[in-house]
């Protein structure tokens, strides 16, 4: 099954699933609850365009105070009880590199996840994994990023490609911190979604991802960032995002990648 988590902004695609079944992350962990306002906290189970599917409509972030452990939780759940074996993350993002603008998407094409804490300290996957050391090479799956990028095509709209740095926030950067992080090599910063993608990638999942390039990153322009500003761009891309995530899922039909 496909699961898909979505960011900020882009929950709305949840609402197009004909549901089955929606399962809070409350109920599967009591001391889940999402704090962050435009986030849901649930599962929502059932098919689009007869595709079984299970979206994240919210997701759990390491600034609101829970521990890494937690924040991968209800991907843990999907991957385990729910059967997911191919994952689309997606999130709200500031742009780092010159060449993007507000409302760009970004497919995500590899990331920078060492300023946070690794999701799989202290947890041992060798019994399902066989490994306690886990490559990361291809973390983001080439085949579901071009079924991502060829979709977009044919919508008629060509996607940006690049390195996603997760921060820890709740702060946005400062301008140091961005022409510092460029010269790493992000393209993109935001505060979720590496630790995602390397557990489920350990687990044996098939990962891609996509940002919503939301704002210019801190001092790229004379604006101050804030949530308002990346929730009104993030809402207006919404709805091309969610044709296109529409288009991606049937996609993996044809793709011969077995449901
Ligand atoms: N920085 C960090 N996270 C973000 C940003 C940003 O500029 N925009 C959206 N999420």
């Amino acid at each position: 099954m496909t699961g898909i988590v979505l960011g900020s902004g882009l929950g709305q695609l949840a609402d197009e699933i004909e549901v089955e079944k929606i399962i809070e992350y409350s109920d599967i962990d009591p001391s889940l609850k999402s704090t962050v306002e435009g986030h849901k906290g649930r599962f929502v189970i059932g098919t689009l365009d007869g595709v079984r599917i299970v979206a994240m409509q919210g997701r759990i972030h390491y600034y609101e105070g829970y521990s890494m452990k937690q924040v991968i939780t209800p991907i843990e759940y999907m991957i385990k009880e729910l059967g997911v074996d191919k994952l689309i993350l997606t999130n709200a993002a500031g742009g780092i590199n010159e060449s993007f603008a507000p409302g760009d998407l970004m497919i995500i094409k590899d990331h920078i996840t060492s300023f946070v804490p690794s999701p799989l300290i202290g947890v041992d996957l060798t019994p399902q994994t066989g490994n306690r050391f886990h490559d990361m090479t291809y973390t983001y799956d080439r085949e579901l990023s071009e079924l991502i990028r060829i979709e977009a095509e044919a919508l008629g709209r060509k996607l940006k490609e690049g390195v996603y740095l997760q921060t820890t926030g709740p702060c946005y950067e400062t301008p140091a911190e961005i022409r510092a992080y460029r010269s790493l090599g992000a393209d993109a910063v935001g505060m979720s979604t590496t630790v995602e993608a390397a557990f489920a990638h350990a687990m044996g999942v098939r990962v891609c991802g996509v940002s919503c390039i939301t704002n210019l990153a801190a001092g790229m322009s004379a604006e101050k960032l804030s949530h308002e500003e990346v929730q009104i761009t993030a809402d207006k891309t919404g709805v091309f995002f969610r044709k296109l995530m529409r288009n991606v899922i049937c996609g993996l039909k044809a793709l011969d990648i077995k449901e």
